[in-house]
C-alpha cells in the first residue's frame, strides 16, 4: 500500500455494518471531546439518531437509512413474505420521515422498497431479507468508491499553496466514504500538495467547529477555523482562491440545497471572483426537482439558537427562524465535482 492510500485508509468513519448483521454508528453530536461509537437496535433509534444528527450528511443518512430498515427486519424473518412487505413499506416510510431535504435518503429507501416490490410474490422472505442487506451494504460499498473518485477529481482543482474553504461537514463523517468536499483536500494532501484549509464553524449546530475541524486536524492538514461572520473578509484579504461545499439535494437545473450560509458564502464569492464547488455524489441530484422552489428545506426547533451546550444565551421566549438548510442559484457555481468529473453550467442533469 502507498503511503498515500496509508493515509487515505486512516480517515475515521462515520458508520459500519458487521457480519453479525449488526448497525453502529459514530455519535457526531458528541465530538470532537468524545468518540462514542454506538449500536442501533431499532428503527426508533435509527430515526431519533437521524434526527438527532447523530448520524448526518446526506450521503450518511442515505446508508444509515439503508442499514436502519434492514435492523428492523431481522427480527421479522418468521412473517409470511406479503406482511414482512408491509412492514418494509411501513418501516421506510417512517425512516424516510426523519429527515426532508438530503434526497439521499428517499434514494436509498425507494431504492430497497423496490427491490421488495419487485421480489417474487413465490419466494422467501429470509431471501429477500439477504437481498435487501446486501443491497444496503452495496449502496454503502457504492459510496466508499464515489466519495474517492470526487477526492481523485477534485483534487486536480487544488493548487500548491491555495486557500480552500469550505462550511458544514462534508467530510468523511457525512458519508459512507472519505467525504464529498473534503474528499479533494484529503486526496491532495495525501498526495503531498500543500495548502491552507479553512473551516467555516457553521452555527447553530457548529458542524464546521466540531466535525470539520476535527477530522482535518486529525489527518493533519493545515486548518484555520473561522466564525461563519469572517467570510467575506477572508476573501477580501485574498486568502481564499476556491470554495468547496457539499450538497443534499441539486435540482435539475443545479440550484442547490445545503447547509445554511452556503447561499450568502456564493453570493460573496461571486463578488470576490472566488470559485464556488459542490462536491457531491449523482445520488444527490434530484432530477424530479426542476429547480430550487421544488425543495423543501428543513426547519428545527428554536433551542438550537437559544441554547450552546445547555447554555442559554437568548430568552427563552423569543421567536426563531432556524433552517437547517438553503437554495444556491445555479448561477453562482463555478462547478459540480461528481464521481464522473467536473460538470460545468449550463446544468441540465437529466441530459448527462
Ligand atoms: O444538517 P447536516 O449536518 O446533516 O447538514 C449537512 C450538510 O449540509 C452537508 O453539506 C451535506 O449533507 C453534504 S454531506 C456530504
Amino acid at each position: 500500500m502507498s503511503s498515500s492510500e496509508k493515509l487515505l485508509s486512516s480517515i475515521p468513519k462515520a458508520l459500519y455494518f458487521d457480519d453479525e448483521d449488526r448497525f453502529f454508528i459514530l455519535d457526531q453530536t458528541k465530538l470532537p471531546t468524545d468518540e462514542v461509537i454506538e449500536e442501533q437496535k431499532s428503527v426508533e433509534q435509527v430515526y431519533d439518531s437521524i434526527y438527532q444528527l447523530k448520524v448526518r450528511g446526506a450521503p450518511a443518512i442515505g446508508i444509515a437509512g439503508a442499514y436502519g430498515l434492514v435492523i428492523s427486519l431481522k427480527n421479522s424473518l418468521d412473517l409470511d413474505l406479503e406482511d414482512f412487505l408491509q412492514l418494509v413499506y411501513k418501516n421506510a416510510e417512517y425512516l424516510n420521515s426523519s429527515r426532508p431535504t438530503a434526497v439521499n435518503l428517499s434514494w436509498a429507501l425507494n431504492k430497497l422498497s423496490k427491490i421488495a416490490s419487485e421480489y417474487p410474490k413465490d419466494g422467501t422472505t429470509k431471501e429477500l431479507y439477504k437481498i435487501l442487506r446486501d443491497e444496503a451494504v452495496a449502496i454503502h460499498n457504492g459510496d466508499i468508491k464515489t466519495c474517492r473518485q470526487i477526492g481523485e477529481f477534485g483534487s486536480e482543482l487544488i493548487k500548491e499553496g491555495n486557500g480552500v474553504l469550505t462550511l458544514c461537514n462534508a467530510g468523511a463523517l457525512a458519508t459512507g466514504g472519505i467525504g464529498t468536499a473534503l474528499a479533494p483536500m484529503y486526496v491532495a494532501w495525501s498526495k503531498g500538495k500543500r495548502f491552507k484549509a479553512y473551516s467555516s464553524e457553521t452555527r447553530p449546530l457548529l458542524q464546521g467547529a466540531r466535525i470539520t475541524c476535527w477530522e482535518l486536524n486529525k489527518f493533519g492538514v493545515d486548518t484555520t477555523m473561522i466564525a461563519d461572520s469572517v467570510s467575506s473578509y477572508l476573501m477580501k484579504l485574498g486568502r481564499v482562491d476556491m470554495i468547496v461545499v457539499g450538497a443534499d439535494r441539486v435540482a435539475n437545473n443545479g440550484d442547490t440545497a445545503n447547509k445554511i450560509g452556503t447561499s450568502s458564502l456564493a453570493i460573496n464569492a461571486k463578488f470576490y471572483g472566488v470559485p464556488l464547488y459542490i462536491a457531491c455524489p449523482y445520488s444527490t441530484i434530484d432530477t424530479n426537482s426542476k429547480s430550487g422552489a421544488d425543495i423543501v428545506v428543513e426547519e428545527r426547533g428554536k433551542e438550537e439558537l437559544i441554547y450552546i451546550k445547555g447554555q442559554q444565551i437568548a430568552p427563552k421566549d423569543i421567536k426563531v427562524f432556524n433552517p437547517a438548510f438553503d437554495v444556491t442559484d445555479s448561477s453562482l457555481i463555478a462547478g459540480f465535482i461528481t464521481e464522473k468529473g467536473i460538470i460545468r453550467p449550463p446544468y441540465n442533469f437529466s441530459k448527462s
